[in-house]
């Protein structure tokens, strides 16, 4: 058991790694989440003068779209702020960049970059907390949490997971922060589905077997088979922007795309606890049959962004 924790503890924290937190910690906030959705009122004016940042040098529907519905439902500002209308086109750094807005006195900057590290980066320059909104193939720690917030709805609790994490698992952020988070609880049990090229990376697997989680590899010919053992599939998309330019990329990618598609015929014999969760956007590795089937939980899982969002918020930029 670690140290008991207290709302105090999150004040101005920045979230840059999942690996940020104790499992106390990640537990009160997703504890801090429930209560958020159960009583919007009572954080009706939580960010009263307060002021957030988003710095999004990727593309983003739900995480810059949850931030910021998080912020005005809690009366709270968010400066309209266009990378590609910014001084970054004219060739000023990032440090610059970020040392000026820490100049206007926000009180939060939640940043997505391409490249690994680039929270990391700007939480060591500026004063202000930082979240860490996707930075490359490395980290998603918000989206980690509302998973988490997400499989604890579904089943009630966090322990004696069996999942199927499946699609682009070299790539893809979300998986590598979930795998680390679902390795804290007890016995948990993942099935990493994915094509070879696409594989996890040796380094977190590494870590994994560090913490005596209990994790098998498959081919992507296995996913039927595997989802039929499972109680939750975790499914993302092939990540085209982080191949490597040129033809070795061009070449991985012709092979891997379109080459899984969960369908509707494949669950035939899942159980009939068994959901389907997906940090989105899906594109061509979920049938649209599956939405309205009561399988799919990735909606209500982009719905609980919100009261993920909204709790980060409040304990981060308590007074
Ligand atoms: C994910 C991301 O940006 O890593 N999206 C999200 O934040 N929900 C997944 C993806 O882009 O495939």
């Amino acid at each position: 058991m670690g140290k008991r924790v207290i709302k105090e503890d999150f004040r101005r924290r920045d979230i840059v790694s999942i690996e940020d937190f104790s499992t106390e910690e990640i537990n009160y906030i997703l504890e801090h989440a429930e209560k958020v959705e159960k009583n919007p009122m009572e954080f009706a004016n939580s960010m009263t003068g307060k002021i957030m940042v988003p710095l999004f040098f990727e593309n983003s529907t739900r995480t810059v779209g949850s931030f910021q519905i998080a912020m005005l439902k809690m009366n709270g500002k968010v400066l309209d702020f266009d990378v590609d209308r910014s001084s970054i086109q004219k060739g000023e750094t990032l440090k610059d960049t970020v040392k000026t807005i820490e100049a206007y006195e926000p009180d939060i900057i939640v940043v997505r970059h391409s490249d690994d590290g680039t929270a990391r980066f700007i939480a060591d320059v500026v004063d202000i907390p930082v979240i860490n909104a996707g930075d490359g193939k490395n980290q998603h720690p918000t989206q980690t949490l509302l998973d988490l917030y997400s499989i604890k709805q579904i089943r009630k609790s966090l322990d004696n997971v069996n999942i199927a994490i499946a699609g682009d698992l070299k790539y893809g952020r979300t998986p590598h922060s979930l795998a680390l988070a679902l390795a804290r609880y007890e016995n948990c049990k993942i099935s990493f589905v994915s094509p070879e090229y696409l594989k996890m990376p040796r380094d977190l697997l590494k870590k994994l077997k560090e913490k005596r989680v209990n994790f098998e590899e498959y081919g992507l010919e296995e996913l039927e088979k595997v989802i039929n053992q499972t109680e939750l599939v975790y499914m993302t998309r092939v990540q085209r922007e982080r191949f490597p330019e040129g033809p070795e990329g061009d070449f991985e990618y012709k092979k891997v795309s379109r080459q899984y598609c969960l369908t509707l015929d494949m669950l035939k014999n899942v159980k009939p606890e068994f959901r389907i969760m997906h940090p989105l956007p899906k594109v061509t590795e979920i049938d649209p049959k599956i939405d309205d089937t009561k399988y799919a939980y990735f909606f209500k899982q982009a719905k609980n962004g919100v009261y993920i969002r909204k709790a980060l918020l409040d304990l981060i930029c308590q007074n």
